[in-house]
């Protein structure tokens, strides 16, 4: 029997949503909440029908759809004539695409999109302009090349101006790739390895023994956050922020994060009903996350002989080949505060349910524990790339956690260009917006038999189905826009 699935992964991101939407419907209204003849449900009533009028007429009107907004008759019957209304699909398209967002909110989208899926196959239309596709083909065509450009929801990502996680611009991104790369090849990866090791690793596992020896019980997301925040603040910003060691009374950095993610998905929520002073204590958290990182990237430049090879001395230094190029500091900024945002919460929820799981299957922890002990026959022996590189059961255990748990369930949201594209035997305009369902892939029983289960060993397989599975297992996602740290 198909076991239940567990809470989503994104939870951080549901309640950021969440968050955004109070304020929204509080924060954003002082002058209205503080009329006497207004009770709180009319002010629940009144913002939620301007929320569904925002939805419904802006928000899901691609580009091409736009242009005839104003004349009704005209949009009815394009909607008939649209070439997405062939797609299956739950109908009105309106009207499932707004349970699709509020289930986002309140984060169940991830088994909302999956039974959607088993419902209407690997193509449904999920919005006026747009569809989610959960085929292997369709997934990696969409994700494998730039023609397949970024939506506009990763503006949410943008803190003043590009990066190379959000930027829609492919001459921007290539050129920016270039000058990243160097800090992720495995001889840069390789210089880490002690800092990962003392900072990270060592710390953590003297938090956990203390907790232990106390008979305490541990909170393991919050100390997977401290670890990864702390290594990201060694390699990216130069220092740790220490959260390893600070308990309670901690470097408010988190905080920080927390809040200027949920800024960027307030202001993508608002579009032009957007203004900074909407959100004051976003945008505080924002400028002294800026500021924080500026002070970083100074001190380093202070110090012309740094001999440090970490990641923020590799962007300082960094040349692109063919054009010359280099980071200019505001580069430089939105670049590390960018890893900080992509690269611990992923990590940091990847370690958790990879426990979770581990604890649920005390079989599979004895394995594990065993390929490691092997490998590692004196416990304070440091970590290495290579050791870990040949240990094929924490391969399998770590794959297996992320096919159950991928980071982004589904979205990685990309727009089809000009020239339209049949996907699935169906015409897609220019406009279309396609999500891949990542999940539902993942979970393809003719891919991965009993798909709910947690099973590292069907990992350990002929090359020839090894290879079958790898093409089913995006969580890192693939193509251009890959993940830069998924080494
Ligand atoms: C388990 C850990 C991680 C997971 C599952 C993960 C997953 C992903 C995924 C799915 C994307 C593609 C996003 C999209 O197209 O919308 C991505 C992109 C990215 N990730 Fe990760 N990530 C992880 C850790 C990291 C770390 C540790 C770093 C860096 C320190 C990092 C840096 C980036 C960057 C810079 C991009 C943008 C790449 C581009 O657009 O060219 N990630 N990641």
């Amino acid at each position: 029997m198909d076991k239940p699935l567990s809470k989503p992964v994104c939870l951080h991101a549901s309640a950021a949503c969440v968050t955004a939407l109070q304020s929204a419907c509080t924060v954003g209204m002082p002058a209205l909440l503080s009329l006497p003849a207004w009770s709180w449900a009319d002010v629940l009533v009144a913002s939620t029908v301007v929320y569904v009028i925002w939805q419904v007429r802006i928000v899901h009107f691609p580009p091409y759809l736009l242009a005839n907004e104003t004349n009704h008759i005209q949009l009815i019957k394009h909607e008939i004539q649209s070439p997405l209304s062939k797609i299956p699909g739950p109908r009105p398209v309106v009207l499932a695409s707004l349970v699709y967002r509020l289930n986002r909110y309140v984060g169940d989208d991830r088994a909302n999109v999956i039974a959607i899926h088993k419902k209407y196959g690997p193509i449904v239309r999920t919005g006026r302009g747009s569809v989610w596709v959960s085929d292997v083909d369709m997934i990696r065509k969409i994700l494998g090349s730039h023609n397949y450009n970024k939506t506009y929801y990763y503006d949410a990502f943008r803190f003043d101006g590009d990066n190379l996680f959000a930027t829609r611009d492919v001459a921007y991104h290539r050129v920016q790739k270039r000058l990243m790369l160097p800090a992720y090849t495995p001889s840069a990866l390789g210089n880490l390895e002690p800092l990962l090791y003392e900072m990270g690793v060592r710390r953590l596992a003297d938090v956990i023994r203390e907790h232990a020896v106390a008979g305490e019980a541990i909170d393991l997301l919050d100390l997977f956050h401290c670890m990864t925040f702390d290594i990201i603040g060694e390699v990216a910003f130069g220092k740790s922020f220490n959260l390893l060691d600070q308990g309670e009374k901690k470097h408010p950095i988190i905080k920080w994060m927390y809040a200027t993610t949920a800024h960027g998905v307030k202001k993508n929520l608002l579009g032009p009903l957007y203004h900074p002073s909407l959100f004051p204590k976003n945008i505080e958290a924002m400028d002294k996350l800026r500021e924080f990182a500026m002070n970083a990237l100074a001190e380093r430049k202070a110090m012309p002989d740094c001999k440090r090879q970490d990641t923020l001395q590799q962007l300082i230094t960094a040349v692109d080949e063919e054009t010359g190029a280099t980071m200019s500091d505001r580069d430089i900024i939105a670049e590390i505060i960018l890893l900080m945002i992509a690269g611990t919460d992923t990590t940091a929820i990847t370690l958790t349910w990879t426990m979770h799981f581990l604890l649920e299957h005390p079989e599979a922890m004895q394995r594990l524990l065993a390929e490691i002990k092997a490998a590692y026959p004196d416990a304070g022996t440091k970590t290495e790339h290579d050791t870990i590189q040949s240990m094929p059961y924490l391969e399998a255990v770590l794959r297996e956690s992320m096919r159950l748990r991928p980071i982004v369930p589904q979205g990685l949201s990309r727009v089809v260009p000009e020239e339209g594209l049949t996907l699935g035997g169906y015409y897609l305009p220019a406009g279309t917006l396609v999500y891949s369902s990542i999940q539902t892939m993942h979970l393809n029983p003719e891919v991965f038999p009993d798909p709910t289960a947690f099973k590292p060993e069907r990992w350990l397989t002929s090359p020839d189905q090894l290879e079958i599975m790898k093409r089913h297992w995006v969580t890192f996602s693939v193509g251009p826009r890959a993940c830069i740290g998924r080494k």
